[in-house]
């Protein structure tokens, strides 16, 4: 079995040639731009991060937009946001896909961008449009946000000087201006936290994951942060417990009807259940990393580094 070898690593025979490739088609937009729109995975906002995006971004205005924020833990969304704007990001909650969060952009890419507007007018220069670019790892959402935040309403501007050929703008107003095509960036490939976290939200090839295994580590997970909401969709309140993630899953089985032939449990399918509720929220509003935790994280690294 792949998977097996895998463990929760990054599929490293995909990424090398893609990643030089798109390294440097990321150097060259960001060139042309003001602003990085940088999306990230609200439920897991760290693991969903480039490592290399604040060196690529660096000296342009950034906006971190915590997209798929209806499917994480509104308490730990604020935190999150608090995190980011301590260490000097602009950031807002979104989600891309009902358009919720969108109206508050505009203001902010002007407040982002406040010393490249000044900068233009001291020089007379007026009407030069915000240019900005989105960016993030495969999967956090950045067609879904370009199509919802540009709607109807845009207009490509096609081919221009100083804009390598073939690029799009997409005109949003005669303050902004999108890159059409969102830059794609790869996540860390070191940890394999990393990997189990972008597994879990669906962010990596299930045929190559063992996904028994994953829904076990998710199970531990939720018995650890969100007990409630999980005995909640599960009836295992009337089960009793205290659950084991062994016991959590057997309980699962039971409860879902999950048997092969001969009532014998099947652990696959009650794994697939369990990841498909909790990918598409059903299991409740849940964040992977909590702000806390990864806080601690960062001080003991810094601490051994
Ligand atoms: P990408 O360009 O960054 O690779 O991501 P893409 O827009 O393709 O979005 C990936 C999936 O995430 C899509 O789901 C999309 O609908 C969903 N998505 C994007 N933003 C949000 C959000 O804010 N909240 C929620 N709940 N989902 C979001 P899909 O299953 O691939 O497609 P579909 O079933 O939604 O059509």
């Amino acid at each position: 079995m792949p998977g097996k070898e895998y463990g929760y690593r990054m599929n490293y025979q995909w990424y090398p040639g893609h990643m030089t490739k798109a390294k440097r088609m990321m150097q060259e937009n960001i060139s042309l731009i003001d602003l990085v729109i940088e999306l990230v995975d609200a439920r897991v906002p760290l693991s969903s991060r480039n490592p290399d995006i604040d060196e690529l971004g660096k000296n342009k205005s950034r906006l971190i937009l915590l997209n798929k924020s209806d499917l994480a833990d509104p308490t730990e969304n604020k935190r999150w946001m608090a995190y980011f704007r301590e260490r000097g990001f602009h950031v807002l909650e979104v989600n891309a896909k009902t358009g919720q969060g969108l109206k508050a952009i505009q203001p902010k890419v002007k407040e982002a961008c406040r010393e490249k507007i000044e900068r233009d007018k001291k020089r007379g220069i007026r009407n030069r449009p915000v240019r900005a670019i989105v960016v993030g790892i495969p999967n956090v959402g950045k067609s879904t946000f370009i199509n919802s935040f540009a709607g109807k309403a845009c207009t490509k501007t096609g081919n221009r000087p100083g804009v390598t050929k073939g690029k799009q703008w997409i005109r949003l107003n005669k303050e902004l201006e999108l890159l059409d095509t969102p830059g794609i960036l790869w996540p860390k490939f070191e940890s394999e936290e990393v990997g189990k976290r972008l597994a879990m939200i669906g962010s990596m090839n299930d045929e190559i994951l063992q996904m028994t295994e994953l829904a076990q580590e998710l199970l531990a997970y939720l018995l650890e942060h969100y007990r409630e909401p999980l005995f909640e969709r599960y009836q295992m309140e009337e089960a009793g417990g205290p659950f084991t993630p062994v016991q959590a899953m057997s309980h699962i089985c039971e409860n879902r009807k999950c048997y092969k032939k001969g009532q014998e449990p099947d652990y696959e399918k009650a794994a697939a259940l369990l990841m498909d509720d909790f990918r598409s929220g059903r299991i409740g509003r849940i964040t992977l990393e909590t702000c806390g935790e990864m806080q601690e994280e960062e001080q003991s690294e810094e601490g051994t580094a």
